[in-house]
């Protein structure tokens, strides 16, 4: 029998726990981080090739298309693909979706104008060949946006703390302990989107968090040019309880 590899077990991951839930319907993903759309602004891609690497359930894809006239998603997870394609026929259009492996994409050289991935590098092991791949597939004269976990982070910490315990806690009580203590956290009115994000941090099978300076220096080695390093939500999760200390000038710096 095949030996599963850690990419099988992020691609089960995702079939199990696919991202997004029901974000989409309501838009709440743009609501919830605002921070979103000052990155993407959506309208200053028109007329653009567009490539979502690793797309999960679309719901940046359904920002797009109604507006972009040619615009491709690619995931390596089967479920999450479903959802994309379902929910971009509800809204009237016909999705060109690839299921592949963004680290070899089937996909012709200096293809798109605009290239981009929210949350998928740092789940992939081999990132800097994802990162060859998006170089390649780039126009020359093209634009990337690319969003990373940042290792120094209030929200990186409280996975890293989340995950630690979740180990303890599956090490020492064991699984049905362990299930059952999920289940009093997630138990609470949860859509699925939020039970996603919960599984993705206790139980994601391979997350890589990244200094400002290794991404400036994989980007640089592999080609990039004009290379822009913004940090957003330091202080996720807290910002999500009280919005107002985004406001604050050394935070908004950080
Ligand atoms: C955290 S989700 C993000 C989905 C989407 N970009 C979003 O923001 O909602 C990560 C997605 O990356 C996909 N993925 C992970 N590794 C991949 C790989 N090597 N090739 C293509 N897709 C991959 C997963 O299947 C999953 O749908």
């Amino acid at each position: 029998m095949k030996k599963q590899t850690i990419k099988d077990e992020v691609k089960d991951f995702y079939k199990k726990y696919p991202c997004g839930g029901d974000w989409l319907k309501d838009d709440s993903r743009y609501k919830i981080l605002p921070w979103l759309s000052e990155v993407f602004e959506h309208n200053r891609h028109k007329g653009k090739i567009i490539l979502d690497v690793g797309c999960g359930t679309g719901i940046d894809l359904l920002r797009y298309i109604p507006t972009h006239n040619a615009v491709v998603g690619i995931d390596i997870s089967e479920t999450p693909l479903k959802i994309a394609k379902r929910r971009i026929n509800e809204i009237g259009y016909a999705p060109l979706l690839i299921r592949c492996d963004l680290e070899n994409m089937p996909l012709k050289y200096e293809t798109f104008d605009m290239v981009y991935s929210i949350g998928v590098l740092h789940h992939t092991p081999d990132h800097e060949r994802g990162i060859r791949e998006i170089h390649r597939v780039l126009k020359s004269d093209g634009e990337i946006i690319i969003l990373l976990y940042h290792k120094y982070s209030l929200a990186t910490l409280i996975t890293k703390i989340n995950r630690t315990v979740y180990k303890l806690i599956a090490t020492l009580a064991g699984p049905k302990v362990l299930e059952r203590c999920l289940e009093l956290i997630i138990r609470r009115k949860m859509n699925p989107a939020e039970v996603a994000a919960f599984r993705e941090m206790w139980e994601h099978p391979l997350i890589k968090y990244f200094t400002k300076g290794e991404i400036n220096r994989i980007f640089k080695e592999v080609g990039f040019k004009n290379i822009q390093i913004l940090t957003f939500d330091a202080l996720y999760p807290l910002s999500r309880v009280f919005p107002k200390l985004n406001k604050i000038d050394v935070f908004q710096r950080l």
